[in-house]
């Protein structure tokens, strides 16, 4: 059964360098389930459905055409054709993400294509339910954390050219998407019971991927 890691973590955790680098170690594939909702917010936001009307955004969860590329080198994600990996990263997409994704429409839809992209295995899969919900069966199921205050340094770092991103807004702004993806009614970011939990707030990078890398050994 080709091997399928589950990476799951709150936002700033170092998740997405992390999962790289695992794929990169193990030649396997890379899928940033994250960017998904990303894609599905930014395209609501230009098609100017309210994001807080959850009604209005699964009315139209079918619509936009998200295509994600797997490679752990060059990860790509467009809609309807257009290359969104800039834009999805804007603070205006950061900020509505999580009430888009609270939308059990919009979980649905992605689900179901994370679970065709995932296929037969063979890949790392990071994301906030993919032990819980994507992949329950994964051989390798990670909850990597990290201190509030790691989470929003690394955050800040990653928009330092944005001058409204201080370390205290990032802070308070990811605090508010953390609650809502912690606590909302479908797929709440939560441990998996057979999750391994890495705190990576004094880890090295390396390090982190070791351990993982690691764990996928023992399973092997
Ligand atoms: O990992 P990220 O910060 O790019 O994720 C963006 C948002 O997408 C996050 O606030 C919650 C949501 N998300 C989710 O609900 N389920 C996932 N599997 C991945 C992300």
């Amino acid at each position: 059964m080709p091997l399928v890691i589950a990476m799951d973590g709150p936002s700033g955790s170092g998740k997405s360098s992390a999962s790289k680098g695992v794929a990169r170690a193990l030649g396997l594939r890379y899928l940033d389930t994250g960017a998904m909702y990303r894609a599905m917010t930014w395209w609501m936001l230009r098609a100017g459905v309210r994001v807080e009307d959850a009604g209005a955004v699964a009315a139209r969860a079918l619509e936009p055409v998200i295509v994600s590329g797997t490679d752990p080198d060059g990860p790509t994600i467009a809609v309807d054709g257009e290359d969104v990996s800039g834009p999805i990263r804007t603070r205006e997409v950061t900020n509505a993400v999580s009430a888009v994704s609270a939308v059990p429409a919009v979980r649905t839809r992605l689900v179901d294509l994370q679970r065709e992209i995932i296929g037969a295995g063979g890949i790392v899969v990071e994301g906030r339910d993919i032990g819980t919900v994507v992949a329950p069966d994964a051989a390798v199921k990670v909850f990597l954390t990290a201190s509030e205050e790691a989470r929003a340094e690394r955050r800040a770092k990653e928009l330092a050219a944005d001058p409204g991103a201080s370390v205290r807004t990032t802070q308070a702004e990811q605090a508010r998407r953390d609650r809502i993806d912690s606590t909302r009614k479908a797929s709440p970011l939560t441990k998996a019971a057979d999750a391994h939990e890495i705190d990576s707030t004094e880890l090295g990078l390396d390090e982190v991927i070791e351990a993982v890398v690691r764990l996928a050994k023992e399973r092997e």
